[in-house]
């Protein structure tokens, strides 16, 4: 039973009801049934990418949770810097033990152990550690999948891992994802291989497809879903229908000026409904009309100033220059070679501020090649915060 008061809204949460990922939330459970129905390998490492705030961990969420009603068994970690794979094989670990009742080998887990390239921050600077450690981390990922996605198999079904964040993982650990990836795949294909009912998801920020095909050609090894602003009928979606089960109404007044003020971003979609169900709620009417909109977006807007503050605070004075040359711009989006012309610069030396600001969430890659503002209305943000000064003249 829904609390009639409580806001259906999840402003900064998870966000269980997605409107607008169809597409993309089709393409991944087409490899879970895939690896349910067929006990499929899927071969293609499987990256949502997107800006800041944008959805990316709602939506691999829901995939889990559709993952787990198809039985499958899943697996999800957050990158961090020098910390991704271990996380990972320890969490496989536990679902083996949960999988099998008998003890874990002595041989399972000491590969458990060697997944992991357990670095330390100069190790992972220098990435030296790493490419010896490479191997024996890519052979004891292999034994370690293999080993859960079999034990998965009594049940007849399979293994699904998750990866969030996959920018911040080290080079060197996407590495070892990939060519394990790479070399079961190579694998299950050899004759007479046994079946191994497997895939791997991930999501991250825009820079993602960059770090993965860094220095390395792995692309083709991934497949890249790129999730951008919520179109108008799944924002609408997003804001009528948790509030429609909770049995209240917006007046479409009400809903137009949510809809503008949110730009379809998702965080400021759940943020202005939020607000604007709290403003009802004072109320306690069981129609959103115009002035609850009113009131709830003027507390909505406070808060969006101080996220746009925050944002621009973390950028340094050259990623503000590169931030203001776009927001003054007055276009949407700008190629890397039109932002390098207005700032006066050769193409390369653009990119170091480039991957700080995409590594930032502050700006975002719409479609390949063009760069945009993340955020509506950061862009009028940065003109008011920048009129008059001459740094930015
Ligand atoms: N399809 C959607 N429709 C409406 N709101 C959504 C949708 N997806 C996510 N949200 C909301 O948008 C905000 C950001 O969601 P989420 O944390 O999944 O994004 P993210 O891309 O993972 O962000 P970050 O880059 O910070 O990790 C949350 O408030 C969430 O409730
Ligand atoms: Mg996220």
């Amino acid at each position: 039973m829904l609390d009639p008061l409580a806001s259906p809204y999840t402003p900064g949460d998870i966000a269980t009801f997605t409107p607008g990922r169809e597409r993309q939330t089709a393409a991944l459970e087409r490899s879970l049934v895939g690896v349910a129905g067929r006990q499929h390998f899927e071969g293609r490492i499987q990256v949502v990418q997107g800006a800041r705030g944008v959805g990316k961990t709602s939506l691999l969420r829901a995939v889990e949770r559709t993952a787990t009603a198809l039985g499958l068994s899943t697996a999800f970690v957050t990158a961090s810097p020098g910390a991704t794979l271990a996380p990972l094989a320890d969490l496989l670990a536990h679902r083996m033990q949960q999988l099998s009742p008998m003890p874990l080998t002595e041989q399972f887990k000491h590969a458990v152990s060697r997944v992991g390239l357990r670095l330390g921050p100069a190790e992972v600077a220098l990435d030296v550690r790493a490419a010896s450690a490479l191997p024996s981390a890519v052979s004891s990922l292999k034994q370690v999948v293999t080993a859960v996605a079999g034990a998965t198999q009594a049940t007849n079904r399979g293994l699904v891992i998750f990866i969030d964040e996959l920018q911040d993982a080290d080079p060197s650990e996407i590495r070892v994802l990939a060519t394990a990836w790479q070399e079961l795949q190579a694998e299950v294909h050899a004759a007479g291989a046994a079946a191994l009912p497997a895939a791997l998801m991930a999501a991250g920020l825009s820079s993602t497809q960059e770090r993965v095909t860094e220095g390395a050609s792995f692309a083709e090894r991934f497949r890249f879903e790129t999730v951008t602003n919520l179109p108008e009928n799944a924002a609408t979606a997003a804001l009528f229908q948790p509030a429609l089960e909770a049995g209240v109404i917006w007046e479409s007044e009400a809903l137009e000026i949510v809809l503008t003020r949110s730009g379809g971003y998702p965080y400021f979609v759940q943020l202005y409904g939020h607000e604007v169900w709290l403003s009802r709620e004072r109320r306690s009417g069981d129609r959103i009309d115009l002035d609850d909109a009113r009131s709830g977006v003027a507390a909505a807007d406070e808060q969006v100033e101080l996220f746009y503050r925050g944002r621009w605070n973390r950028a340094t004075a050259a990623e503000r220059r590169v931030l203001a040359t776009i927001a003054r711009s007055g276009l949407e989006e700008m190629s890397r070679a039109e932002l390098a012309a207005a700032l006066g610069m050769h193409s390369n030396d653009l990119s170091v501020a480039r991957a700080a600001l995409l590594g930032k969430g502050l700006l975002a890659v719409p479609r390949r090649g063009v760069l945009a503002l993340n955020a509506p209305g950061f862009g009028q943000f940065i003109l008011d915060e920048t009129d008059g000064d001459p740094q930015f003249a």
